[in-house]
């Protein structure tokens, strides 16, 4: 699994907001996307999942052009920006609907991916009445649930208490070992430095620098 972005550039009413972006995705790895408000992080995530097409250049995904080739890539789970989830129907039930759509997974694993950010699959209660941090859970758990090649997360970690985080780093780090492309948009560059293997800095939507981490053990 490879993702080759070329010279990437998207201009939506005379704004430039990705700008010759050129950059690439290895499965296997942890890329953080960093930046200020603005900057084209979250349209950097919509261009690769193919929601919005370019003004010029490309994505490829394992050489297969996005937008031509493909519509959207194949295998992908997506947390952008406030997901949409059905009010009155409970986080299990949004999920298996979802879930229903491609028939990859069934109710265990579902229930397994709710338990995995820390809510409970049996929480009885409607989508609505659930907490900012809940549903910002339940985002992550619809994004991985299906256990996709290609895991792409705007701001997983906001909103999160110390113990959701904790939940959504050993998610990413397990999807990561097992063999998964992770991009994760944020701006707090701490948690970046933790968990990602690359970090892309954006600044108007174009990149400014790319950075390696080093993590070290102790
Ligand atoms: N629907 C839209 N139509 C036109 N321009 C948009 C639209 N959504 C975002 N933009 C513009 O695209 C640029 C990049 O926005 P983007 O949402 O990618 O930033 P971001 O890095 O994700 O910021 P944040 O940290 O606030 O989430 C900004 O200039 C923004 O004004
Ligand atoms: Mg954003």
């Amino acid at each position: 699994m490879y993702i080759e972005v070329n010279a990437y550039s998207k201009t939506i009413k005379g704004v430039t907001v990705l700008d010759n972006i050129t950059c690439g995705f290895n499965r296997g790895r942890i890329y953080g996307l960093q930046g200020k408000n603005g900057s084209g992080k979250t349209m950097l995530l919509r261009a690769l999942s193919g929601l919005i097409f370019p003004t010029s250049g490309s994505i490829t995904i394992d050489d297969k052009h996005l937008g031509k080739d493909i519509s959207f890539p194949k295998s992908v789970g997506l947390l952008i920006e406030n997901p949409s989830f059905i009010g009155r129907y409970s986080g299990l039930k949004n999920l298996e609907l979802i879930a229903s759509l491609k028939g990859l997974i069934n109710t265990d694993d579902v229930r397994k991916a709710i338990t995995s950010v820390g809510l409970d699959p049996d929480d009885k209660r409607s989508y609505r009445k659930y907490s900012l941090g809940m549903k910002q859970r339940l985002g992550v758990a619809c994004a991985v649930m299906e256990k996709p090649d290609i895991i792409l997360l705007d701001e997983p970690i906001n909103a999160l208490d110390p113990s959701g985080i904790a939940y959504v780093e050993h998610i990413i780090s397990k999807a990561k070992h097992d063999g998964a492309l992770i991009i994760i948009a944020c701006h707090d560059s701490e948690e970046l430095n933790l968990l990602a293997d690359e970090i892309v800095i954006l600044a108007e939507g174009r990149i400014i620098s790319k950075e390696l981490v080093h993590h070290e053990r102790i």
